[in-house]
């Protein structure tokens, strides 16, 4: 038996595995500090009422013979994809109800979506990047070509002029917080567009935007021929323990004349067997008028937090961006820090835990990232501590 050789060519454990590990080192070392978790982007709000009401129901009725349900509809339950096609209805994109696909969230689909292409692509990934974009594409032997976003294009890269077939973007970006305009994201699709690519677009992050900033790249003309879109329920209602998200294939994706869409359908039929109905009717419910006003006062908490770090850092001296469209502050590390030295500044000193910018690859370094998605009393607390080290250094 031959293994993948290609798992030898990424980083022995996933990025937040390995910060996890550090910090239960330090917990086990330090019994009695007290820490507080800004690093991976998990959240702190609990469940809403509209989504625990319609969970308890789906229980209950998974319960009773005359309404138990086994097996789901493949693609999802078409309750669920009507109430997200009618949610992009409401950003003016028309989506037919076969072209939405729920999932157990926007990380899977990202790495599983790659079954539909050929090896033989050149990936184009702007550097800082999710992992996951990377380390899916080393797993599966693809060469990578990274495009710099930093302080210069205000981390927001536009194509080079060189040649890709399968190119990801993350708006608003993670890890940079950074989110791009119309006009920029119309570059990309014309450049998509023109050399036969596909367009990979994480969309995780775009309950997070404020103003008039594109929230799905069908906003953008022509994007329905060229993206795939991903999203999920994780940061918009604090689903990333139940799990859900949703991927949008267009039946207009159409590469050497085969269908997109139909080839991920046959994918996901034999491959996944769907999210659980009740998690399901609990995803449904964010989409009801309740649902929507209960989730955006939770983001509209975690944006607060946002600007409570932020406002932190500037009276701190920090240079730092991200924060107004995204739950994630991206900072330049003080002192020339590399960004594992902050790691171990921050929680060695006051004990904060943060996610280093080199972990998302070579233009993150001397960088790093916090998220708003603590409580805001936690937040507070470790900008107090943040500030007084900062002055003691
Ligand atoms: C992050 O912290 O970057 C995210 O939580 C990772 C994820 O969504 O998988």
């Amino acid at each position: 038996m031959k293994i993948n050789d290609n798992y030898s060519r990424i980083k022995s454990s996933y990025l937040f595995t390995e910060i996890a590990k550090r910090v239960s080192e330090f917990s086990l070392k330090h019994p009695g500090k007290e820490i507080i978790r800004l690093g991976i982007g998990d959240v702190t709000r609990p469940l809403v009422p509209a989504v625990i009401d319609a969970m308890q129901k789906a229980t209950l009725e998974m319960g009773s013979a005359a309404t138990f349900r086994g097996y789901g509809e493949e693609q999802g339950y078409e309750f669920l994809r009507a109430a997200i096609a009618a949610y992009y209805g409401k950003k003016n994109v028309d989506l037919g109800l076969d072209e939405i696909f729920v999932s157990d969230g926007a990380k899977s689909d990202i790495g599983n979506i790659l079954d539909l292409f050929d090896n033989d692509n050149i990936v184009l990934i702007t550097d800082p990047v999710y992992p996951v974009y990377v380390d899916t594409n080393i797993m599966s032997g693809r060469k990578i070509r990274y495009l710099r976003a930093d302080e210069s294009n205000d981390f927001l890269p536009l194509p080079d002029g060189k040649k890709a077939d399968i190119i990801y973007l993350c708006s608003p970006n993670n890890p940079t917080g950074a989110a791009y305009t119309a006009e920029q994201l119309k570059v990309w699709v014309d450049y998509a567009t023109d050399c036969g690519a596909v367009i990979l677009f994480d969309a995780a992050y775009e309950s997070f935007v404020s103003g008039s900033l594109p929230t799905s790249i069908y906003q953008i003309e022509g994007a329905k021929k060229c993206a795939i879109e991903f999203c999920s329920l994780s940061k918009t209602a604090g689903f990333t323990g139940t799990r859900c998200g949703y991927t949008v294939v267009p039946k207009e994706l159409v590469f050497e004349g085969a269908g997109l869409n139909s080839m991920w359908l046959r994918r996901q039929t034999t491959k996944f067997n769907g999210v659980a109905y009740v998690v399901q009717r609990g995803a449904e419910a964010v989409f009801s008028a309740a649902g929507q006003e209960q989730v955006r006062k939770d983001i509209e908490y975690y944006k607060e937090n946002a600007s409570i770090i932020s406002e932190a850092l500037k009276r701190g001296g920090i240079k730092h961006w991200g924060g107004v469209n995204s739950p994630y502050i991206w900072l330049k590390c003080p002192g020339k820090m590399t960004s594992w030295e902050y790691f171990d500044f921050l929680l060695e000193g006051p004990n904060i835990v943060g996610t280093p910018g080199s972990g998302f690859g070579e233009n993150g370094e001397g960088y790093f990232r916090l998220t708003a998605f603590n409580t805001k009393e936690k937040t507070q607390q470790a900008m107090e501590r943040l500030l007084s080290c900062a002055k003691a250094t």
